[in-house]
């Protein structure tokens, strides 16, 4: 689901690069994730966080995709002028990714499942493209936070099949992710690096 008015100012704004920047970081910490390798980054919005992820990781080879076309214009302003080398913009839908079977070593993902009405869909499509042993580092919200009383007047998000700690933790369990890594703020959100079977 694409974003509304409000939740752009949200996202595309410098604190919101400051809050990337210090979750790739505690995610990096959290993982021993080779230079060099291929990265996917699903929902990357305006493309600041790929940028962070390109500096901090280092990959051969970064696809940032979205599902809104105008997202990737966003995303073709933003890191103009930035160092974009090896970095891919490309639109693509969570659900249903234009990629082979096991094509990377790692997907990232902020703030995006949610926005997904069928998330459980989006977890099995970030398993099939990862390798074996890939790793998935994600950041989401629940809807104590983007559906109370207020912010369902001011934002948009799908109605229904909604999930909290508890049925992301299953999802991820029986979409055969391991954690590595958590920090959960209580109703708010987590962060996550989360490990695919071999
Ligand atoms: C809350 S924004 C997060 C943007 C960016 N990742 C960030 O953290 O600033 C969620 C993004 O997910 C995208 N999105 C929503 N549904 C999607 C889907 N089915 N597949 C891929 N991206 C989707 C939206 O267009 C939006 O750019």
């Amino acid at each position: 689901m694409k974003l509304n008015w409000a939740e752009l100012l949200v996202v595309n704004n410098p604190m919101r690069v400051f809050e990337q920047r210090l979750e790739i970081g505690w995610m990096k910490r959290h993982s021993q994730l080779s230079a060099g390798g291929s990265i996917l980054e699903i929902g990357c919005g305006r493309g600041a966080g790929a940028t962070i992820i390109r500096e901090e990781f280092s990959p051969a080879f970064l696809c940032a995709s979205d599902l809104d076309p105008m997202m990737m214009k966003r995303a073709l302003g933003y890191t103009r002028g930035r160092n974009r080398e090896n970095i891919s913009f490309c639109a693509a839908d969570g659900l249903n990714l234009p990629i082979k079977a096991r094509a990377f070593d790692a997907v990232f993902g902020f703030g995006v499942l949610h926005h997904i009405p069928d998330w459980q869909g989006a977890l099995s499509e970030i398993g099939r493209v990862l390798k074996p042993g890939g790793i998935y580092f994600l950041e989401e919200l629940y809807p104590t936070l983007y559906q109370n009383f207020i912010t369902k007047h001011i934002l948009l998000h799908p109605e229904g099949n909604r999930f909290d700690a508890f049925d992301l933790q299953k999802a991820l369990e029986s979409t055969g992710f391991s954690v590595r890594a958590s920090f959960e703020v209580k109703f708010a959100g987590i962060l996550a690096v989360l490990e695919k079977s071999k």
